[in-house]
């Protein structure tokens, strides 16, 4: 059965399962009257609401916040989990302006086992420490010697696209920003080496994605803590060597980062970052880049737009201050990320009784703050589903309406550290691209979407790449 066969059963059982209303309870009685109860219901027996949340994401929630407004509760696999949509909500639980949510609670829940000790694990002080010293990686002058890395691996790896009409670009573009982070995060060429680790570093992803989330030997969740043990040992095999040399890539520059203050990573914060970077800066980068190129390929007009501004430039390989120069590139990446946020939600866990909007959050309460669903809401955007990278343009400028109307890279304490490193990887790819090839999609044709770190297509993209 094709991926998009299935999906498509998932997503009619989802919206089957949808259609079931139960009666609304309060998640918990406010002891503190001026405040009010979340609104919701824990959905059918075991699954909960798994189905819609993960196969209908965006439906589910619109029918969810039509019916309880922007703050309610649904069960998941037997967790409690309280949804929050729309720019005021973002801003709280993002922000943390009382300290009342926390990242570990929640993150060790979805992707612990995988990745543990990454830095969007961790809390308050020790978050702030590491983030600290990780923030020497990510300096402008470091993402200038990133870039003139990533140039001519990016040549490299479109020299194997080949024109055809059913050219998978979500499979192409994995493949791609892959080799790149072989050779920019690691230092390493693309070799068999390099695919193991790949491999085992899908697994640990997929692993974090799995219903059964049980160590059954065999299953999604054992193939991914194996992932994790390869990852570990191939980064402790080579730090010795990384600590030593004085290479550009990220590996060796997080091994020599010291903060202002003279703090440095121990070996196991290396081994532990590195994984966790490679798993943020991967999926999210490869969605970003293929949904661009779908909506590219239904939005000639656009293309040539953009196509016509990389032209301008008169070279090959952008550089760090071309970036800024291609403005229609930038408003496509913008709405391709209003539409898919590849980042579907941030999560957290209250740590102390609290409040969001007036509604009473318990202590230990998981609480998502929904980027995809908020990024598509009829209340902030004009035609929210349709594809108008001129909102996002100086005379219009929709995003204005609220900090958190457009917030793809999270705010607050947690906010992306890879945000200029994502865009401008998506960027470089994306320029060299529209100079050598041209691309359309059939009439009519929308990929399904399934949900993994957010909305991403399935099928693999097919587009018609001459
Ligand atoms: C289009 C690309 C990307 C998107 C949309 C994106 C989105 C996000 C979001 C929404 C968060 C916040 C999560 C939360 O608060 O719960 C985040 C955090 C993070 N991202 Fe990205 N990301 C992208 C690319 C990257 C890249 C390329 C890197 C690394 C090179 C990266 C590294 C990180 C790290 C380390 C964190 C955790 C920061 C912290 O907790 O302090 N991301 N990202």
């Amino acid at each position: 059965m094709t991926g998009a066969l299935v999906q498509r059963l998932r997503s009619t059982a989802a919206t089957l399962t949808g259609r079931v209303r139960l009666p609304s309870r309060p998640l918990a009685v406010p002891p503190d009257p001026s405040l009010k109860a979340v609104p919701g219901d824990p959905g059918l027996p075991v699954i909960g609401h798994a189905l819609g949340t993960l196969y209908d994401t965006l439906n589910y929630g619109r029918a969810r916040y039509e019916r309880f407004g922007p703050v309610f509760w649904g069960e998941v696999l037997g967790t409690k989990i309280v949804t929050v949509l729309g720019p005021e909500g973002m801003e709280a639980i993002a922000a943390n302006r009382d300290k009342a949510f926390a990242n570990q609670g929640a993150y060790d829940y979805l992707i612990g086992p995988f990745f543990h000790r990454g830095v969007m694990l961790m809390d308050f002080e020790e978050h702030l420490q590491h983030r600290r010293i990780m923030q020497e990686a990510f300096t402008r002058p470091r993402l200038h010697r990133y870039l003139d890395a990533m140039n001519p691996q990016i040549s490299r790896g479109l020299d194997a696209w080949r024109p055809g009409s059913r050219f998978a670009l979500y499979d192409a573009a994995k493949r791609l920003t892959l080799d790149i982070a072989n050779e920019v995060f690691m230092g390493e060429p693309s070799g068999p080496d390099a695919d193991r680790v790949i491999r085992a570093f899908i697994d640990a992803v997929h692993g974090g994605q799995a219903m059964i989330r049980k160590d059954v030997p065999g299953g999604i969740w054992a193939r991914g803590l194996r992932g994790r043990r390869v990852l570990e040992d191939y980064f402790r095999e080579r730090l010795p060597a990384h600590r030593a040399g004085d290479g550009d890539d990220l590996f060796s520059v997080l091994c020599r980062a010291v903060s202002e203050d003279g703090e440095r990573f121990t070996d196991e914060d290396i081994v532990n970052h590195m994984i966790f970077l490679m798993m943020a800066a991967h999926d999210t980068s490869t969605i970003t880049l293929a949904m661009m190129g779908y909506y590219l390929g239904r939005h000639p007009e656009w293309q040539e737009k953009v196509r016509a501004e990389s032209r301008d430039l008169g070279r090959e390989w952008i550089t760090y201050d071309d970036l800024d120069r291609l403005e229609s590139l930038d408003l496509v990446m913008k709405e391709a990320m209003r539409i898919n946020a590849p980042v579907g939600g941030l999560f957290r866990q209250a740590i102390k009784d609290t409040e969001v909007l007036g509604y009473y959050i318990p202590a230990g309460t998981i609480v998502s703050a929904g980027t995809y669903g908020t990024q598509r809401m009829d209340e902030v955007w004009h035609n929210p589903d349709e594809f108008d990278p001129g909102r996002f343009a100086s005379d219009r400028r929709e995003d204005k309406v609220h900090r958190y109307a457009w917030a793809p890279f999270g705010g607050g304490a947690h906010k992306c550290i890879g945000m200029y490193f994502g865009t401008m990887e998506v960027k470089a790819i994306m320029h060299q691209l529209v100079l050598r090839h041209s691309w359309t999609v059939p009439e009519g044709y929308h990929p399904p979407i399934g949900y993994g770190t957010g909305p991403m297509p399935l099928d693999g993209l097919p587009i018609t790449l001459s």
